[in-house]
């Protein structure tokens, strides 16, 4: 495995082996890489020759720039992580690489119709920071197959409608949610929760599960309202649960109006916000 810092050494590997015809899987990542990111690295090592995964914190999908400062940080763990796992390329650029001066990086894209909800409005600007460094991430590897999360919903549809709308040739490739043993979703903020309210936090899940269990039983914006105040016990407050249909990310008022029906949530556990989902039908949509 291979530790590259700079566009122009990743490209001379890179453009060896595409011109052998080996196939490339893409992995973006911001690092602090826990079973969630290497069940993307599995996939990716299985269904490619060669897997390049990225390690970028991206400042300008960062709306709070306290949290930006506090993201975890460890190229070294995660490069003994990644190495372990069959990655041969780890690609962890400095910002002067991802945005050199003089290169506009902005993406002309309208997303709004994908941004008008959930994680939309309570992080002005994020998707289109999402947007903007996948798609130079994107043109630097150019890979076959990209491999994301279905922890970061939102993220990977509004992506996947970039790869279409720009006819992009890359195959998205979409993974289930790795949990923790008690549901809580792994996410590289989860080091952050308190050991307080840490074994409140798989009240996420259960709250998940119950708009599964009673999608077939009671009306959807009840199931709402009953998840939401599941949620809101002693140093935790959610920001919305919002049952969709998963193709266009708009709220679905009654069940048989959609046949790809998503919950999502956002939560904040303290200081740290947690997002998670779950398919309640129509599972085939994503995989
Ligand atoms: P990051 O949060 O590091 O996540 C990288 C990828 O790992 C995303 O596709 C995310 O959905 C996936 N992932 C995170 N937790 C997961 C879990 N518990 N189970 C399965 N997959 C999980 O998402 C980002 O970085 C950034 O926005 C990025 C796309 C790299 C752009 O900067």
């Amino acid at each position: 495995m291979r530790i590259l810092k700079r566009v122009s050494s990743l490209d001379r590997h890179l453009d060896i082996i595409r011109e052998e015809g080996r196939t490339i899987g893409f992995v973006p990542t911001m690092g602090a890489l826990h079973k969630g990111h290497v069940s993307l690295i599995k996939k990716s090592t299985e269904e490619n020759d060669i897997t390049v995964c990225s390690i970028y914190v991206n400042p300008t999908q960062f709306n709070d720039k306290d949290d930006l400062e506090k993201y975890p940080r460890n190229l070294e763990k995660d490069a003994s992580l990644l190495r372990k796992f069959g990655c041969d390329y780890i690609f962890a650029p400095s910002s002067s690489q991802i945005y050199p001066k003089g290169l506009d990086t902005k993406v002309d894209l309208d997303i709004s119709h994908l941004t008008s909800e959930m994680e939309g409005p309570n992080r002005p600007g994020h998707f289109e920071g999402v947007v903007q460094v996948v798609k130079r991430l994107l043109d630097i590897v150019n890979p076959n197959n990209l491999y994301m999360g279905q922890k970061d919903f939102q993220q990977f549809t509004i992506i996947n409608y970039m790869l279409k709308a720009l006819d992009i040739p890359t195959r998205l490739r979409v993974c289930p949610i790795i949990r923790e043993e008690d549901g809580l979703a792994m996410s590289s903020r989860n080091v952050r929760l308190s050991s307080a309210l840490r074994p409140h936090c798989n009240l996420i899940y259960k709250s998940l599960k119950y708009a599964k269990e009673k999608l077939e039983e009671l009306n959807i914006n009840v199931i709402e309202d009953r998840a939401l105040s599941s949620l809101k016990i002693q140093n935790f407050r959610p920001e919305y649960f919002d049952i969709v249909d998963g193709h266009t990310l708009k709220p679905v008022e009654k069940m048989s109006d959609a046949e790809y029906i998503v919950a999502c949530t956002a939560v904040w556990a303290g200081d740290v916000r947690l997002i998670d989902n779950m398919i309640l039908r129509g599972e085939k949509y994503i995989r």
